[in-house]
């Protein structure tokens, strides 16, 4: 192990933060707990709960992962600039699709599905999370030697009209070369249980390749076409995605729940500050939220940057604009 692992772990350690290492190299995914303490989850909380309040929905955006994704992502303005800005996005069941508006009934705090994808630039409280020397840590002791961070997302999985998130590779959509090297951190703000969402893996699944990129378009951001998706799937593996029949979708199975287990997904059950690790290459997803609470998640993806001989894919649909560069993650950095 190298002197920076080392350090990074017992920085952690002084902190009582105990991370299983060989656990995470063995199955791609894991719990860490008790990442964040109980006021620094609740400052982020408050945090977002003014920026929503101060937000203001003339024109609203949906977020979705199922078989439309590409459609709804792939033409949207408003989601390629949120790269490095706040932007909200809302729950497919919340926006009234003939107005274009919020669904008369709902407030702006029930209907938002995200907010992101630079919230670790733009808020000074998910920012001083995000630049503390403890995530920073935490990517070193897993091994990551240059980490630098592209971007945040703020989940809220609402009560009842949270929709799922389907099976996917967080590689899929940040992509880097010549080798993958994402690295979700998924904070739990509060509780995350099988009732209310909780975040699913598929342990050993991240020795498998990526099977999709999500890619600009060439045809429109180089041949300046209008009429197609800005936004496309290209496969990296298509004999590795005739195997997985779930990539883009769930397990079938006579329940949502059975589908999943028989397919070797675990439940990554969360007390509020614990922290799930997700290898940028392990199948994960989440099943929809039908209980009465939320389950809100501030989630960091990084990757290695230049220093590690690794650059972004400039065909990844986040890129921020020129001149400007992913902050770096240093343990020293306050
Ligand atoms: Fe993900």
């Amino acid at each position: 192990m190298t002197e920076q692992r080392l350090q990074a772990l017992d920085l952690l350690k002084s902190l009582g933060i105990t991370v299983d290492v060989d656990a995470f190299e063995r199955d791609g995914c894991g719990i860490v707990r008790g990442f964040a303490t109980a006021e620094e989850c609740d400052e982020m909380r408050q945090s977002m709960k003014t920026l929503v309040e101060n937000w203001d929905p003339k024109e609203v955006t949906v977020f979705r992962t199922d078989g439309k994704q590409s459609e709804a992502q792939g033409s949207s303005d408003y989601f390629l600039d949120s790269a490095n800005c706040i932007g909200f996005f809302l729950e497919p069941m919340a926006k009234d699709e003939a107005l274009g508006t919020l669904k008369a009934g709902l407030s702006k705090h029930e209907g938002l599905n995200k907010v992101g994808h630079g919230l670790h630039v733009q808020d000074p409280v998910f920012r001083k999370y995000s630049s503390s020397p403890k995530v920073a840590a935490l990517a070193h002791a897993l091994g990551w030697v240059d980490p630098v961070l592209p971007q945040s997302m703020y989940i809220f999985k609402q009560p009842r009209i949270g929709g799922e998130v389907t099976s996917h590779q967080d590689s899929t959509f940040l992509f880097t070369e010549p080798r993958q090297t994402c690295l979700g951190l998924w904070l739990s703000l509060e509780t995350a249980t099988q009732e209310n969402g909780c975040v699913w893996g598929r342990p050993g699944s991240h020795r498998e390749p990526v099977r999709r990129a999500f890619c600009r378009n060439p045809d429109w951001f180089e041949k300046g076409k209008r009429d197609v998706p800005q936004m496309i799937f290209r496969m990296e593996d298509e004999a590795s995605l005739e195997k997985v029949h779930w990539e883009g979708a769930m397990p079938q199975g006579s329940s949502p729940k059975e589908g999943i287990k028989n397919a070797g997904f675990v439940p990554l059950e969360c007390q509020k500050g614990d922290l799930v690790l997700i290898h940028g290459q392990v199948d994960h997803l989440s099943l929809a939220n039908t209980s009465g609470a939320s389950r809100h998640t501030f989630q960091l993806h990084l990757v290695e940057g230049p220093s590690a001989g690794v650059q972004w894919s400039k065909n990844n649909w986040l890129q921020y604009p020129h001149g400007e560069s992913f902050p770096s993650l240093k343990v020293t950095s306050h």
